[in-house]
């Protein structure tokens, strides 16, 4: 990984149409582990609207060049140039063959793009430019094709050969070796190719189409793995039948595969007709996988088939329209899993992931706009920006045009562009056209970066019975934009009567179906002024209902106005926000004033009766999320400086506080939601448990002398799936240490053969609440069974250490910082993308206080200066630490 002129920047605004396009290709593999020989037959033309001759630019890195043929006829290597990056012939003819042998060495591929060996298997990862290490070709996405694909390899070792498309012939051949013929029906970038070798076992399904078509599913997993595929393929079923249901969109080949590989550096890849699964979004059993797994595979198993329309037929034109698939198919995952799991909670778990990673991202160094103008490696940017406020964007489009209107928008985006590379642009025309709608100031949401703040002024007018909101939209300076536009966006609101009831208000507005009584207010302006008429006394606002716009809020509430939220409102995201403001409130007070003349009772006394309610089964997913404090990063993100352990201790203590004061109360919730065995990942009972689990997490506050150490210890004895285990687990570790706890030896026997449990072990000890966590993962990186090479790994350690664990990452002493910092530089040489992405949590030194700020820069500072860096790991750091107007960031 050189660390010179590889770093050039990629603009947006300098995008060409290609001047060449590729008629068709067939793909040769001679498979072996060290090395694979790959042929490559590509039929070539001018693009019909070039008039001159321009030299053919062909992508490729770290190949080994055998040969080039022209029409038949070998190029000596004058007739080409060859660089680090790719290799040009110039004076080509209008139509043209290519041919061109390259080697390249998969084992040695540690960097899990490209072809590569997970284990014994040979898989490949292409997205977004890995087909350039496989062959040289035009690897940009509005190049697109039909692939035949040959794959040759020894039988023994490699007796499942796959690629994309249809299996349109096989065979044996001389030497116990075999093959395979793979071919696309449909054209595709190179970006959706993949190739898979192993010795696999295979589970077949079917499923029958709208259309009356019978299409084959095939779940290629280790032999081992045979018994844990059929929750995935039970998703996978209900997401096709989903999409034709919701927005009439059928399957198009007549075969669905998917692989599970154990090294993979993200969850899931979406290539045309055989997704690659990282093992941990596929495998699930109860002794292996949590309910959170369990939802998380249907997630995104359903967001990989989604792709196959918003993505695969239908593609960006560049990368720069990464959200174009990422966040509208995001927003179908979501849209899909709301239905899947109805509980509340699912959406107030959407709203904190992204104010605890998409917001502080928004506001920080590396901030950037849903579409990026410049990029330097364009892993860097699959960032919860593009992914999930590119989904909200989608959300608050559905929400101003209204459902309907949103699909009619859908079909003609996909009537108009099904078979194209396209833009952002043109799903916006798509809408706007459908809907006779302007959606020219909306645009902006794709543009602008940083988090729009509304400042919410409520006034009552008793004499002339008015209410009035004054809203004030704000928005941040973020790096390169220091000038911010009012945004387009819709607020979701709804006045409570003294009784709690919604009351039609007298202004005009659309009503939001699913939340009875709502409105929506279209904002535009800077600034605006809604007057609700005819009121008898002062109504209670509830704001911002269903999340209806990614933005920040901030209101003249009066502290009862939101207990009686909290009581009252329908809306589960409204009803949560109240009782996190509240306890905000309370923990900002606390931190004010460490030495307890903080007295307020109201959050406590709310919270209490919470605890004492009898929540039914359905009500049970919101009122778990109810009763969690705010997350540590939320607190931190309301603070002008943070300081981690300071907010750390002051949620330990009220934590404390709540179950000291509702022990009775907490230990009855805990009986009352025992699950019913054996186990099921029914949302149901998934929600019983999270909720009992939650009361035992409490429990667990109390330290040695609470019921929490007995309780855990039963539910570890008895647990019969992996949520118990681990919850009464992560409560004994809260209140023993690890090298005093049997559980912990016995939980890492149980894992001995799964890797996926062996990366639970890793990740409970380091997202421990124990003062010697630290050190606790400094020793781990030590043990025989931390493997760099394998992301899941790295990340259930270092991953959980860095970005899950605040208290223990943020040593004042900067250790945290400093094995991170050589962790990084380590996996910088092997795997990049895994190095930047742990490097992420640096990148906001700014925001802390002293001395964490000081250390953490001290860290990324020694990485800048390490003589070898890759292009991911450079980008992160040097904008991490740039100067000048970022410094105003710092205040915000
Ligand atoms: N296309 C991506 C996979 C990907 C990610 C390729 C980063 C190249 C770089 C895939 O569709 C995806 O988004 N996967 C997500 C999971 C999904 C449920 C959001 C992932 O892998 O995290
Ligand atoms: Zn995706």
């Amino acid at each position: 990984m050189a660390d010179n002129s590889l770093a050039k920047t990629i603009y947006l605004k300098d995008y060409q149409p290609p001047a060449f396009l590729v008629e068709s290709l067939k793909l040769h593999f001679s498979l072996d582990q060290e090395r694979t020989l790959v042929t490559n037959t590509m039929q070539l033309k001018r693009a019909p609207k070039v008039t001159n001759n321009p030299p053919l630019r062909l992508d490729g890195r770290q190949l080994e060049l055998l040969r080039v043929t022209l029409d038949g006829n070998l190029l000596d290597s004058g007739r080409y140039s060859v660089d680090p990056e790719g290799l040009v012939i110039e004076n080509l003819p209008t139509k043209f063959t290519l041919e061109i042998v390259t080697a390249v060495n998969p084992k040695s591929n540690t960097s899990l793009e490209g072809l590569y060996a997970s284990g014994s298997m040979l898989c490949t990862q292409c997205e977004a430019h890995g087909f350039s290490r496989i062959t040289y070709f035009l690897d940009r996405p509005d190049i697109l094709t039909c692939f035949t694909t040959t794959i040759e390899a020894p039988q023994k070792k490699y007796p499942v050969l796959l690629s994309n498309g249809n299996l349109i012939n096989k065979g044996t051949l001389a030497g116990d070796r075999h093959f395979a013929i793979w071919q696309d029906p449909f054209k595709k970038p190179a970006y959706l190719f993949a190739l898979v070798a192993g010795r696999l076992t295979t589970l077949e399904d079917s499923f029958i189409t709208m259309s009356g078509r019978e299409v084959t599913i095939h779940f290629h997993v280790e032999e081992q793995n045979r018994d844990k595929c059929n929750h995935a393929i039970t998703a996978l079923k209900k997401a096709m039948r989903w999409d034709e249901e919701e927005y009439g969109r059928e399957y198009d080949l007549d075969l669905y595969q998917v692989v599970a590989v154990d090294d993979f550096n993200f969850g899931a890849m979406e290539n045309k007709g055989l997704n690659i699964f990282n093992s941990k979004y596929v495998l699930a059993q109860p002794e292996s996988a949590t309910d959170s797994d369990y939802e998380a595979i249907e997630g995104v198993i359903a967001h990989e088939y989604l792709h196959n329309w918003t993505g695969n037929r239908i593609t960006c034109r560049d990368w720069f329209q990464l959200s174009l698939k990422e966040g509208l198919t995001v927003f179908r995952d979501q849209q899909y899993g709301a239905q899947a799991y109805p509980g509340g909670g699912r959406r107030i778990r959407e709203v904190r992931r992204l104010r605890n990673f998409q917001f502080p991202e928004d506001a920080g160094p590396l901030a950037h706009p849903v579409q990026p103008k410049e990029y330097v490696e364009i892993n860097n940017f699959y960032t919860t920006t593009v992914y999930e406020k590119g989904a909200e964007i989608i959300h608050m489009l559905q929400i101003l045009l209204g459902k309907e209107g949103f699909k009619k928008g859908m079909q003609i985006y996909f009537d108009r562009h099904d078979g194209q590379a396209v833009t952002i642009e043109d799903l916006l025309n798509a809408m706007s056209d459908a809907n006779d709608y302007d959606l020219g100031q909306f645009r902006r949401w794709y543009d602008q970066a940083g988090t729009p703040t509304l400042a919410i002024t409520q006034s009552w007018h008793a004499q002339t019975s008015e209410f009035i909101l004054s809203i004030i939209q704000n928005c941040s300076p973020t790096p390169g934009q220091t000038e911010k536009q009012p945004l387009h966006l819709p607020l979701a609101i709804a006045l409570l009567n003294s009784d709690g009831n919604e009351q039609a208000a007298t202004l005009a507005g659309e009503l939001v179906p699913d939340s009875p009584g709502s409105r929506v207010l279209e904002i535009k302006d800077k600034k605006a002024e809604f007057r609700f008429q005819g009121w008898g006394c002062k109504p209670v606002v509830s704001l911002l209902r269903g999340f209806s716009a990614p933005v920040q809020i901030t209101s003249n509430y009066d502290k009862k106005e939101l207990a009686f939220l909290v009581a009252h409102d329908r809306d589960p995201f409204s009803r949560w926000e109240a009782i996190q403001k509240l306890a905000l409130n309370k923990i900002l007070n606390l931190m004010k004033d460490p030495e307890g003349s903080e007295t307020d009772k109201l959050f406590i006394e709310t919270f209490g009766i919470l605890v004492k309610k009898k929540w039914s089964a359905a009500e049970a997913d919101g009122a778990s999320e109810l009763l969690i404090l705010p997350d540590e990063i939320y607190i931190g993100e309301q603070l002008n400086e943070i300081d981690p352990q300071a907010i750390s201790k002051t949620r330990q203590t009220l934590r404390k506080t709540l179950a000291q004061r509702w022990q009775q109360e907490l230990e009855a919730l805990y009986n009352e939601h025992q699950s019913p065995a054996p186990y099921e990942p029914l949302p149901a009972e998934m929600a019983q448990r999270r909720l009992k689990n939650i009361a035992l997490n409490y429990l667990a506050a109390l330290g040695l002398k609470g019921p929490g150490l007995d309780l855990c210890r039963q539910q570890y004895l008895k647990a019969d799936n992996l949520t118990d285990r681990l919850a009464a687990l992560s409560g004994l570790l809260e209140i023993i240490t690890a090298e005093e706890l049997p559980e912990l030896d016995e939980f890492y026997l149980r894992g001995k053969n799964n890797p996926l449990l062996k990366d639970r072990w890793f990740a409970l000890q380091a997202a421990a609440q124990h003062p010697n966590t630290a050190q606790r993962v400094e020793e781990l990186t030590r043990h025989p069974d931390f493997k760099r090479s394998n992301p899941n790994r790295v990340r259930a350690l270092l991953g959980t250490f860095a970005a899950a664990n605040q208290s223990a990452f943020h040593q004042p002493d900067g250790f945290g910082y400093q094995l991170l910092s050589r962790e990084i530089t380590t996996l910088d040489s092997s795997n990049p993308m895994v190095a930047a992405r742990l490097a992420g949590s640096l990148s906001r030194w700014r925001r802390f206080s002293s001395p964490f700020s000081t250390l953490m820069r001290e860290e990324l500072e020694k990485l800048a200066a390490l003589p070898q860096r890759s292009r991911d790991l450079r980008e992160i750091i040097d904008k991490s630490l740039v100067t000048s107007q970022n410094d105003k960031l710092k205040k915000i």
